[in-house]
């Protein structure tokens, strides 16, 4: 026995972390942004797609599964979907989706991580895909699993932070890093599963920013409020960012997604 307890290092490496998670109304507030464009039009999309294997599987369960992007086409290979999502304009955004797309298979369920699941029926597939903004993850990762039958497929971001660590150099703020995807990846062995890891590549598609308040914004989403030296900081980073061909501000970031899935 022995060796290092991921599943405390996880809890230990989260708790250390300032930022708080996001509220059903924030990302509710978020779903439009969320919803731009054609929801398959998007390589972290195709991607995460093209990774899950079907082969002899009915059924998917999409937890936090914001708009809809991956349930839907999901539904459209499979005989029935559930889509979970704590927050009502998520999924006021799925079902609009769902209905557009003329799928009559997806029920789409107001559900936190944190609720009873016992209603929901267990699925062939289960996906959660960049939601696993949770304090226990032993504890998520195993919801999960209880809820397959076969695979079960999750993305985590890899990375100390979701916002470039040049923002924090230039505002003067300190970096304490997320737990590691790695850890991840130990707590499910350190579970008992056989995990696999790949990646998924992608361009920060919200790149360019008209004016300062925009970039702020993003910025805040991460960092909550800024300070007002901050803030100064900020702009100072912002008017040295490159132009765009419309004049907007360009930031690029690219972000890479730890994708880890295992079987029953
Ligand atoms: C970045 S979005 C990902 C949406 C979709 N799965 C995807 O990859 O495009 C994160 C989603 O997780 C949901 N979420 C965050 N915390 C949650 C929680 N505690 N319970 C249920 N859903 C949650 C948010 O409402 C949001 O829709």
């Amino acid at each position: 026995m022995g060796g290092p307890d991921y599943i405390e290092l996880y809890r230990r490496a989260r708790a250390a972390v300032p930022s708080r998670s996001k509220t059903p109304e924030e990302w509710g507030r978020r779903a439009e942004r969320m919803n731009e464009g054609n929801l398959l039009d998007n390589s972290y999309t195709r991607d995460f797609l093209s990774a899950v294997d079907i082969s002899g599987c009915e059924s998917v369960l999409d937890v936090g599964c914001g708009v809809g992007n991956l349930l839907i086409p999901l539904c459209g290979k499979l005989k029935r979907g559930y889509g979970l999502d704590f927050s009502p304009g998520m999924l006021e955004a799925a079902r609009a989706n769902a209905k557009k797309a003329g799928l009559e298979n997806a029920t789409i369920v107001l559900r936190s991580w944190e609720d009873d699941w016992s209603d929901i029926p267990p699925a062939d597939i289960v996906i959660a895909s960049r939601c696993l903004d949770v304090d226990d993850m032993a504890w998520a990762l195993q919801k999960l699993h209880a809820h397959a039958q076969r695979r079960i497929y999750v993305t985590y971001r890899i990375g100390p932070s979701y916002l470039d660590e040049a923002i924090y150099e230039a505002i003067g703020r300190k970096l304490i890093p997320r737990p590691d995807h790695m850890l991840v990846v130990n707590i499910l062995k350190q579970l008992g599963m056989k995990p696999k890891l790949s990646t998924i590549r992608t361009e920060d598609k919200h790149s360019a920013y008209p004016d300062f308040e925009a970039f702020r914004k993003r910025v805040e989403w991460s960092l909550d409020t800024l300070s007002s030296d901050e803030t100064r900081k900020l702009r100072d980073f912002f008017e040295n960012l490159p132009r765009g061909t419309d004049d907007e501000r360009v930031h690029k970031h690219p972000i890479e997604w730890a994708l880890i899935s295992w079987e029953k």
